[in-house]
């Protein structure tokens, strides 16, 4: 099975009138994506951010759990926040999967809506197989820039619920994909 990477992306993202903007950190992202990913076996969780004082933030935080007060107050937060990478853009946390598993990642792009590129679950966990690994992209504010999802090998299909509405938060979204990715 090939290696399996999530990315939060707070640039390039969309606003409300669709202009491209970079949002701010959430700091329950950080634990909740870290605490599903790591239970899914994900191999790192990238917070991209282009603003260093958001880095530092998300590093701050990171340290507080992992090295400081937190890492003994709570080791299961520990040990899912270990793999928790901040990366100023797409193509750097790319390279750094590179670097890491020796391959550059096809990317996955999650979104609401089904594009021409969208693929099923199914055609993903066969892909998930062997091959190179798969970096699956996660939008914040109004969803992932047009340019990330042209960028992408693959869209997943959205995940449809059951009465039209289908505007889930970030963090509900990551745990169903990686649900219906990796669980048997
Ligand atoms: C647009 S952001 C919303 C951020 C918001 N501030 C929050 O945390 O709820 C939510 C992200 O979750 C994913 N997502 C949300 N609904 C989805 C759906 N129905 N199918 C697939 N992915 C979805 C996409 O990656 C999307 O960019």
């Amino acid at each position: 099975m090939n290696d399996l990477y999530i990315a939060l992306i707070h640039h390039p993202v969309h606003n409300k009138e669709g202009k491209i903007i970079t949002t701010s950190v959430t700091n329950f992202d950080l634990h909740d994506l870290a605490r599903t990913g790591t239970t899914y076996g994900v191999k790192k969780f990238f917070v991209v951010t282009p603003s260093e004082v958001q880095q530092n933030m998300v590093n701050y935080i990171k340290n507080y759990w992992t090295a400081g007060f937190g890492a003994d107050y709570n080791p299961s937060r520990k040990e899912a926040i270990t793999f928790l990478e901040t990366s100023p853009s797409l193509e750097d946390t790319c390279l750094t999967i590179k670097n890491h598993s020796g391959s550059q990642p096809l990317l996955v792009a999650t979104t609401a809506k089904k594009t021409e590129k969208s693929v099923s679950y199914s055609f993903l966990r066969q892909k998930k197989q062997d091959g190179p690994p798969l970096l699956l992209m996660f939008g914040t504010g109004f969803g992932l820039a047009s340019e990330v999802l042209d960028k992408a090998d693959y869209i997943l299909d959205p995940i449809t619920g059951v009465n039209g509405y289908n505007h889930l938060p970030v963090r509900s979204a990551v745990a169903i994909i990686l649900d219906r990715l990796i669980a048997k």
